[in-house]
């Protein structure tokens, strides 16, 4: 099978796995990228039976009202009872690297929100060590060479990603060679750096539920 023959495979297995949660009030939250891109275009059937959707990003947005799905505002709907989103990386705990498209920050803020995160992804996502994947931080512009300069003190080599600004009008420095041992406390770690908005772990608030597309089909796992 493709990799995004995979992608559907799990895009259509998310909608089983959210479908006993729908009802004409409920609003789930819906992340980015293109497996995410996925599962919008496949909730479409189903628009009718819920009440709209919170996205990441301003790209999930506008697919969604390309379906005709409502998209609500997080402060007018606190929480979600299900977020759905893929990853860069995920681990047997589900701690997950995220923010390769560079939607990090609204992606963890409405997982936050969310009472069960179901992340989609196909199988070459599945790490045994977070790292390989350069792990996204999201700084405010002025503080860019700062936040560098403290990453490179942690042993990671930090890149500027040209030409990119995120939704939330900010830039992103993407850390190579910078293998982690400790995901809960490094994600606290690169939150502590004055001028980070948010980095792309996602560990203290991981996965609920990962369904993998694999050669076998979709596996279903929860955290190790
Ligand atoms: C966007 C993300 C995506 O979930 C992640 O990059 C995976 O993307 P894709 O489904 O295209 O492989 O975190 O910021």
């Amino acid at each position: 099978m493709t990799q995004d023959e995979l992608k559907d495979a799990v895009a259509a297995a998310a909608l089983d796995e959210i479908r006993p949660l729908l009802g004409q009030d409920v609003v789930i939250g819906i992340g980015t990228g293109s497996t995410a891109d996925r599962f919008i275009d496949k909730l479409a059937a189903l628009s009718g039976d819920f009440r709209g959707a919170v996205a990441s990003s301003e790209a999930s947005a506008q697919r969604l009202r390309g379906h005709g799905i409502d998209v609500f505002e997080l402060n007018e709907t606190g929480t979600v009872p299900v977020y759905v989103d893929g990853a860069d990386e995920v681990n047997t705990h589900l701690q997950m690297i995220k923010g390769g498209g560079a939607a990090l920050t609204r992606e963890k803020v409405v997982a936050a929100c969310a009472q069960r995160f179901v992340c989609i992804a196909d199988g070459s996502k599945r790490v045994e060590r977070l790292g390989d994947f350069p792990l996204p931080v999201e700084v405010i512009p002025m503080a860019r060479s700062y936040v560098a300069r403290e990453l490179v003190k942690l042993g990671a080599d930090p890149a500027y990603r040209e030409g990119v600004i995120t939704d939330n009008g900010n830039q992103i420095l993407d850390c190579y060679e910078f293998m982690i041992d400790d995901p809960l406390a490094m994600e606290a770690r690169l939150n502590a750096i004055v001028g980070v908005v948010t980095n792309g772990l996602f560990a203290a608030r991981g996965a609920d539920v990962l369904l993998l597309g694999t050669e076998q089909g979709v596996e279903r796992l929860t955290p190790q």
